[in-house]
């Protein structure tokens, strides 16, 4: 395991506990059947494994780590304190409703206004992904990288929408440019692994409009661990809260700015 002596590493072994705990619950509800609602729309779901797993990892985390403070997409912020867990309970929530299997949990340690540890568990294929600061990115235990592809054309690239897309269009710009470019997108329908999937190789790209910092807290730094760059439109670092997030493997970033950017 990476990082023993890393400050965080004990915080690390916790999430990456409470990330199989979510994973159990995740495929109960699956097998069992669970109740659904609606948030802030109609397609904007909520089903008991979302609020279920929440619950379950604020209780593990929190037990451990009692001083530290807690924010959950289902459930709020609590403890406004220096160390707080920032956690997507269930990412990708209307994929897992259809039984498309891409999703996931995703938990991100930020201490002093800086994320120090992070993890993402593809809760359908049981992989998991995880980063402390300044000690690498790994995918089940072996270190991972972002590619070495250099040209935009080619590259595979993802983005995702917010659930009020028909009232706040403004991603549907970027996407028109980057398919008219003849760019590679795909929508998988869940951040934290798209985030993922960069800092694996396995995607060169992604970018997204209006996210929450619970969706995308643990895959910033999975991706800059990996040794990709994470900024927003304008190329600027990107920081916690900001309305657009541009992740890659660094050596298209330039390119797939200037592409989203121009017509
Ligand atoms: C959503 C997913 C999706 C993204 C949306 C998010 P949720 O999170 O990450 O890919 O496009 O913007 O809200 O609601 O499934 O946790
Ligand atoms: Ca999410
Ligand atoms: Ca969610």
């Amino acid at each position: 395991m990476i990082g023993r002596r890393h400050p965080y590493h004990p915080h690390l072994l916790s999430m990456l506990e409470a990330a199989r705990l979510a994973r159990g619950i995740h495929l109960y509800y699956l097998e069992k059947g669970f109740t659904q609602g609606t948030k802030s729309g109609p397609t904007d779901l909520v089903t008991q494994a979302d609020r279920e797993s929440e619950e379950a990892i604020k209780e593990l985390l929190l037990s451990r780590f009692p001083e530290a403070g807690f924010l959950g997409e289902e459930g709020g912020s609590e403890g406004d304190r220096d160390v707080r867990f920032i956690v997507d309970p269930l990412d990708g929530t209307v994929n897992y409703a259809h039984g498309f299997p891409f999703y996931g949990v995703s938990l991100a340690l930020e201490a002093e206004g800086v994320i120090q540890a992070g993890v993402i568990m593809d809760t359908a294929r049981g992989e998991t992904f995880y980063a402390l600061r300044g000690e690498g990115a790994y995918l089940d235990g072996r270190p991972i990288r972002v590619t070495e592809r250099a040209e935009l054309l080619g590259s595979l690239l993802a983005t995702g929408f917010p659930y009020d897309v028909a009232k706040d269009a403004e991603n549907l710009i970027y996407f028109g440019r980057a398919l008219k470019r003849g760019l590679l997108v795909r929508r998988p329908g869940a951040a934290a692994l798209d985030l993922a999937y960069v800092a694996a190789g396995r995607l060169e790209g992604f970018w997204e409009v209006k996210l929450n910092p619970w969706d995308v807290a643990a895959g910033w730094l999975l991706v800059e661990e990996a040794g990709g760059r994470v900024t927003d439109l304008e190329g600027k670092p990107y920081r916690l809260g900001h309305r657009y997030i541009v992740a890659t493997n660094g050596r298209i970033h330039e390119a797939l700015l200037q592409a989203l950017l121009s017509d």
